[in-house]
């Protein structure tokens, strides 16, 4: 894999990613987006789907991005799937693989190929309520506080280190519906921060599964506010 990462990373242009997707691409349209204002310095080498039905592939056609689907109903196994999935992104030679909900559990040999180099993002503050459904379930569970988390992929499933949060209350009369909204609206604004960071040198993850962000090891996950901009 492309070796310019996190701290070690050589300045020398866009950081090349790929972007791995399930469904309906929102995230991976708020990637594309501040791509193209020249918000964020990156170079979209591909945009991989493991549905053929996946809406996100739209949207990156419309970008004229390259689209490729792996589709895993057609694969024996996790192991075979996964191959064929590493194989495919390690053509495009990526710095950074980028999974915007892509509804896959990775297996252990691929997470540890890509270990540093692959982010994920999860409607949850983790390391509360991993897994599906997260807003029902904070609702169910009376929490006050919602959010989205930005991770580095390790093989516990939404339990990798967390980089960065933004934060939602929870009102009386939310919903899951309401609360996935405002959630989404916090996942467009944290993923290409998170990204940004690592595009430009500023996080990586250390042999010991630490994050460093600027040089300094990360004690806790940064915080974006629901009401103020990115730090930067
Ligand atoms: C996002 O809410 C993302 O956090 C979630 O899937 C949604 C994808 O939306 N990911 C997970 O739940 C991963 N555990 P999108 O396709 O519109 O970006």
């Amino acid at each position: 894999m492309n070796d310019s990462r996190g701290a070690n990373r050589v300045q020398d242009g866009p950081l090349p990613i790929v972007i791995l997707i399930s469904g309906r691409g929102s995230n991976l349209q708020a990637i594309i987006d501040k791509t193209a204002n020249g918000e964020l310095p990156v170079d979209i080498r591909a945009v991989i789907s493991s549905r053929p039905d996946a809406t996100g592939l739209a949207h990156a056609r419309q970008a004229g991005l390259e689209t490729r689907v792996i589709d895993h109903t057609t694969y024996e196994d996790r192991e075979t799937f996964d191959q064929a999935l590493q194989t495919c992104i390690d053509s495009y030679r990526p710095g950074l693989v980028v999974l915007a909900g892509f509804m896959r559990i990775l297996s252990p040999g691929f997470v540890n190929h890509y270990r540093g180099h692959m982010l994920n993002i999860h409607p949850s503050l983790l390391p509360d309520f991993p897994g599906l459904n997260t807003h029902q379930r904070v609702i169910d569970a009376g929490s006050r506080e919602h959010g989205a988390s930005v991770h580095f992929v390790t093989e516990d499933t939404d339990g990798g280190p967390v980089v960065l949060q933004a934060r939602v209350a929870v009102r009386a009369d939310d919903t899951a519906n309401t609360l996935a909204a405002k959630v989404l609206e916090q996942e467009h604004r944290l993923y290409p921060q998170a990204i940004h960071w690592f595009a430009e040198g500023r996080i990586f993850l250390d042999e010991n599964g630490r994050i460093h962000l600027d040089g300094n090891l990360l004690e806790h996950p940064e915080t974006l506010s629901e009401d103020t901009s990115a730090p930067c």
